[in-house]
């Protein structure tokens, strides 16, 4: 019953129940985040209830004593009883959220000495991810964060330029990424499936379009997942393809971007090595289809005006070729 308030809840916030709401927890931090959101209802709705009571008690009192013309006792037992068991309450329940919201913000803060398995970095206006590679290394690549399902994760958190904030409203709470500093968080998935991240501070014109695409997967499944991010590209497979790589490797795009094992390019942009595997394009903007690419490519400041990303001035047969390759990026 409190799960179908709650998700009729987050669905008349405008929220998409189950894709990107607090109200509907699918990891350990978000479990003990919601159960103090419950427990500050419950308190302050018992407050609450108690002023309207004792409202409704004082103008009934009131009209009794009028219409009965008798006079206030300067000293009424009744009333001293009740304003004791009020402060008494009031104390008690106010003490109750303060320990109940410590214990919450240290089980959240508790990480373990051990290095973090992920690195975040905020940039404007999308996420690079690195994963530690169990050979050693880091796997680098942008925009959809993949998770295992039950086990801790520690994730690091920076900021390659203003203040971002990492929020999985699902799976935590928002922690800053601050330039200049590391954050800490520890996420521990306890469904499958896929929800919405977004970045929780204002950081500039298409702070709005800084989304992150969260998939939890089943430990075999993330680490299948893993070990196809480490490989190099794939090979273009077609002439069309090749072609396109040959403009990559050749034009303005391999000076931001890398493609490992075909363009070893800038780390201004997003690494593109898996581009195709993802579900959405420019950090959530936009599907992953043909058309979407075409369009992000020929006109970047037409989809998400301010980014980084200047518009190719490529001929239109240069700017097929090029998605025709990053097409078979997967
Ligand atoms: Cu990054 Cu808002």
């Amino acid at each position: 019953m409190s799960r179908r308030i709650a998700t009729g809840l987050a669905l008349a916030l405008g929220g998409c129940a189950g894709r990107q709401s607090a109200l509907d927890p699918a990891a350990d931090q978000a479990s003990a985040l919601h159960g103090l959101l419950g427990l500050m209802l419950v308190v302050s709705g018992a407050a609450y209830l108690l002023v309207l009571l004792f409202l409704g008690w004082a103008v009934w009192r009131n009209r009794r004593r009028r219409s009965q013309e008798v006079e206030i006792e300067p000293d009424d037992r009744g009333l001293q009883l009740g304003l004791g068991v009020w402060t008494g309450a009031m104390t008690l329940g106010l003490a109750v959220l303060i320990g109940a919201s410590f214990l919450v913000d240290r089980t959240l803060a508790q990480h373990d000495q051990a290095a973090a398995d992920i690195r975040v970095t905020g940039h404007q206006w999308w996420w690079r991810l690195e994963y530690r590679d169990p050979a050693g290394g880091w796997i680098e690549t942008a925009n959809e964060l993949h998770l295992p399902v039950d086990r801790p994760t520690r994730i690091e958190l920076r900021s390659a330029d203003v203040i971002h904030s990492f929020w999985i409203p699902n799976l935590s709470g928002k922690i800053d990424m601050i330039p200049g500093r590391t954050n800490h968080l520890t996420l521990t998935p306890r469904r499958l499936g896929w929800v919405r991240g977004q970045c929780a501070e204002f950081c500039g014109l298409q702070h709005a379009r800084m989304a992150l695409d969260v998939k939890v997967d089943t430990p075999q499944a993330f680490a299948a997942w893993l070990a196809d991010q480490a490989r190099p590209a794939a090979a273009p497979s077609s002439p069309a393809a090749a072609r396109g790589l040959g403009l990559i490797a050749s034009g303005t795009c391999a000076s931001c971007h890398t493609i490992r094992g075909a363009v070893a390019g800038g780390r201004a942009g997003p690494d593109l090595t898996h581009l195709a595997s993802r579900r959405s394009l420019a950090a959530g903007t936009l599907p992953m289809t043909r058309g979407a690419l075409g369009g992000w490519i020929a006109q970047p400041q037409a989809v998400k005006p301010g980014a980084e990303m200047p518009a190719s001035g490529l001929a239109p047969d240069e700017a097929l070729a090029i998605v025709s390759y990053l097409e078979g990026l997967r």
